[in-house]
């Protein structure tokens, strides 16, 4: 491909992806707008939480990866909101007081702040409840949607998010080797991430070298996501993250630059990417998974 070609498809990438940006912004602000049986206030603080500007790259991994198995967007919208709404659940309970005691997240107060702790609590059980509740009636058939609902479970449940929470809260004042740190975002990051693309490739029924490629493609990305994170914690803008810079150190968390320092942190990360777009390149169009995947280490937010 002539540099001017690729330059034309990347353009063509990136446009793509911010009409998926906008489906899912404007889906999730209708899913919150009417449920007439919920206390104003912890509605408020959901959308709060939800509505406000973030990447969105978990909904966007998931239209993705449903446009390379030919499904229409409409078939996985639900698990495009499911999965974005987790993440909000999980950004409101990592800010906690009890838990990583932010104040800034998206360049705003974190929700506690915003409203109250006991109200960020329930606002992300409500979230993560609502996220299943999406699932549970979305237009297929019930093995399908179980399906789904098995691999979301599992991505937030005790052998991913949450357990991952839990290590990296153990882990504090710590030294973790780089197998149990990898381990450690494996699950606290990584795990969703790879829900996200395994969910459509679940609807389309995809056969098991499919599977296997994109199980790999989902498993490099998430490390890899965390690792900018990480990385850009020490040497990210707070204007432009929209979170509290050195964090992680202030808090004693092991993360990869403390471990290994920011250039094989940068080194490992782009490895792992490289990884990530061998591992889908058998598949039918993976131009926007590799797209994401390039985004993921480039990003400065
Ligand atoms: C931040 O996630 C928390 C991590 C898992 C590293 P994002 O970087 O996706 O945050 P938003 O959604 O764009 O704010
Ligand atoms: C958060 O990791 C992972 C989650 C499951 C939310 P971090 O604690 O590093 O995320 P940020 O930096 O606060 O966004
Ligand atoms: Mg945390
Ligand atoms: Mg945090
Ligand atoms: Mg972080």
């Amino acid at each position: 491909m002539s540099a001017a070609v690729q330059i034309e498809s990347r353009r063509e990438s990136h446009a793509r992806l911010l009409t998926f940006r906008d489906r899912v912004n404007e889906l999730l602000s209708k899913q919150l707008t009417d449920l007439p049986a919920a206390p104003e206030r912890l509605l408020e603080a959901m959308r709060y939480a939800l509505l406000t500007p973030g990447k969105r790259i978990r909904p966007l991994l998931t239209y993705a990866s449903a446009e390379c198995f030919g499904l229409a967007l409409e078939a996985v919208d639900d698990a495009a909101m499911a999965v974005e709404i987790i993440h909000a659940y999980s950004l409101i309970h990592d800010d906690l007081p009890a838990m990583d005691d932010d104040d800034l997240r998206r360049g705003r107060p974190t929700c506690h702040k915003a409203f109250d702790e006991a109200t960020a609590i329930l606002a992300g059980d409500a979230l993560q409840a609502f996220a299943f509740e999406l699932l549970a009636q979305t237009d297929s058939s019930a093995s399908q949607r179980l399906r789904m609902i098995k691999i979301l479970a599992q991505a937030c449940g005790p052998a991913g998010m949450a357990g991952g929470q839990a290590i990296d809260l153990a882990a504090v004042g710590q030294d973790l080797s780089l197998q149990q740190l990898m381990h450690m975002h494996r699950l606290k990051t990584g795990a969703l991430i790879r829900a996200a693309v395994l969910m459509p490739a679940s609807l389309a029924g995809v056969d098991d070298a499919n599977l296997e490629a994109l199980t790999t493609y989902g498993d490099r990305i998430g490390l890899a996501f965390q690792i900018r994170d990480d990385i850009l914690d020490v040497t990210g803008d707070p204007e432009v993250t929209g979170k509290k810079s050195g964090a992680d150190q202030a808090l004693e968390k092991p993360t990869f630059p403390s471990l290994i320092g920011v250039d094989s942190s940068n080194r490992m990360m782009h490895e792992l990417i490289e990884e990530s777009v061998s591992a889908v390149e058998c598949l039918n169009d993976p131009t926007l998974l590799v797209a994401l995947a390039r985004y993921i280490v480039s990003r400065d937010s």
